[in-house]
């Protein structure tokens, strides 16, 4: 197997396992593509820095013109050091910014604070007057639409912690307009994660159209809409047409700043990143307990959460195709935990110990989950370009893992 022309097993060799793969190819041809479709109207495209935060990828994206949307200073410092030119196309999104954090964005002179509550706002309002800034926000707003998705990524209902009721947001607005140092300038809505409809992204922003006429008359300069990312793909041995899929996301979310005229900013992660990137592993060993086959790989739960955390499905393919007869298997990590899986009972070609076996679509929320629980260090990570893999984060070593503690 080859990830844009370079060879999986080539790279296992050079760089080790577990291994995360990267093509900057397939990334450059999605943002592209999501480009592409927005061309009729003014746009950002901010990339959610959380999807995938490595600083080789954000170059490559700020290159292509991309803004981001960050959710921490930390993102924030990403931003500073891989792209220190697009500090003025981030937006800043979270229900819990702490005083540094607004301090940092202020002072860099982000495009857009996306406030999650009033009691934020009044802290923000303080900050910006505190160092004599303005900051330009948006409200988050929730605008009780329900998207299909696993609960634990869904953000758009009442329920949920996220954003201001929509309702309410005018009040919040107007209060927000006899504050100093907080000029509103957008409306911000975000619903959920790997939404794969396009209604409720379409619902979501005409409702968000709706306010910002309303603000408008009561006198805001509202120039942005935020229309948050959550495209989903599809993970299964599904057909997936993105340029189909991207395209009729585009026209349901440009409607919106169509009819209003305003700047349409999007926070795109997964549909950029998902499918560009695969988690390479080697079979440590085979076991077999009573009935079931375990096979158990050199990554874990700790590099790839998502089958654990929302029972999300990989394919998973050997790299090296084989004759021999398919066999229902277990693809097991090697962490303390019975949730360390990354495949129950999923029929795959008989796996020996010391081959290579890649697990696909894991460039978004991957390594930028991935943890050092069992104190592991965490993967290496290798950029494909022009068929070449470079090598764009070392393996940690044990050094790295330990060195901020005190003992
Ligand atoms: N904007 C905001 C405010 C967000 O909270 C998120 C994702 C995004 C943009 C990007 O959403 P995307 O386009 O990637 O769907 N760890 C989960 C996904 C968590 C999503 C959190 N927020 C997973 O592995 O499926």
């Amino acid at each position: 197997m080859q990830c844009a022309g370079a060879d999986l097993s080539a790279l296992a060799g050079e760089f080790g396992t577990p291994l995360y793969v990267y093509s900057a190819d397939a990334i450059a041809a999605r943002a592209r593509m999501l480009q592409g479709e927005l061309a009729a109207v003014e746009h950002t495209i901010c990339y959610a820095v959380k999807a995938n935060s490595s600083l080789a990828i954000m170059k490559m994206l700020a290159g292509m013109g991309c803004g981001f949307d960050i959710v921490s200073g930390g993102e924030l410092e990403r931003v500073r050091r891989a792209a220190p030119e697009a500090l003025g196309r981030v937006v800043f999104s979270g229900v819990g910014k702490q005083v540094w954090e607004m301090d940092a964005a202020l002072e860099a002179g982000i495009l857009l604070f996306n406030v999650e509550s009033e009691a934020e706002l009044e802290v923000l309002a303080e900050r910006a007057v505190a160092l004599g800034k303005t900051a330009k926000i948006a409200l988050r707003v929730n605008p009780d639409v329900f998207a299909e998705t696993h609960p634990y990524i869904s953000t758009g209902l009442r329920e949920h912690k996220f954003g201001i009721a929509i309702e309410k947001a005018r009040a919040v607005y107007q209060r927000a307009m006899g504050l100093p140092g907080v000029e509103p300038a957008g409306v911000s809505v975000h619903i959920g994660s790997q939404i794969r409809s396009v209604e409720p992204f379409a619902e979501s922003v005409k409702r968000v159209g709706k306010l910002v006429e309303e603000l408008r008359s009561d006198g805001m300069d509202i120039r942005y809409i935020d229309a948050g990312g959550g495209l989903g793909i599809e993970y299964g041995a599904v057909e997936f047409d993105p340029a189909a899929s991207v395209h009729a996301y585009a026209e349901a979310v440009m409607a919106a700043s169509r009819s209003v005229g305003a700047h349409l900013l999007l926070e795109p992660g997964r549909f950029l990143v998902a499918q560009a990137g695969a988690l390479l592993t080697r079979v440590l060993y085979v076991k077999q307990n009573g009935s079931k086959t375990f096979v158990i790989t050199d990554a874990g739960m700790n590099d790839l959460i998502r089958p654990a955390l929302y029972q999300a499905h990989h394919e998973i393919w050997p790299v090296v195709a084989s004759s021999r007869e398919a066999k229902v298997v277990d693809l097991v990590g090697p962490v303390c935990e019975s949730g360390d899986f990354f495949a129950k009972d999923r029929e795959l070609p008989e796996l020996r110990a010391g081959e290579l076996v890649v697990l696909l679509d894991a460039g978004a929320y991957g390594m930028s989950l991935s943890s050092h629980y069992n104190t592991r260090v965490r993967a290496a990570e290798v950029l494909v370009e022009s068929g070449v893999g470079r090598l764009v984060r070392r393996r940690e070593t044990l050094e790295d893992l330990m060195a901020a503690e005190i003992y």
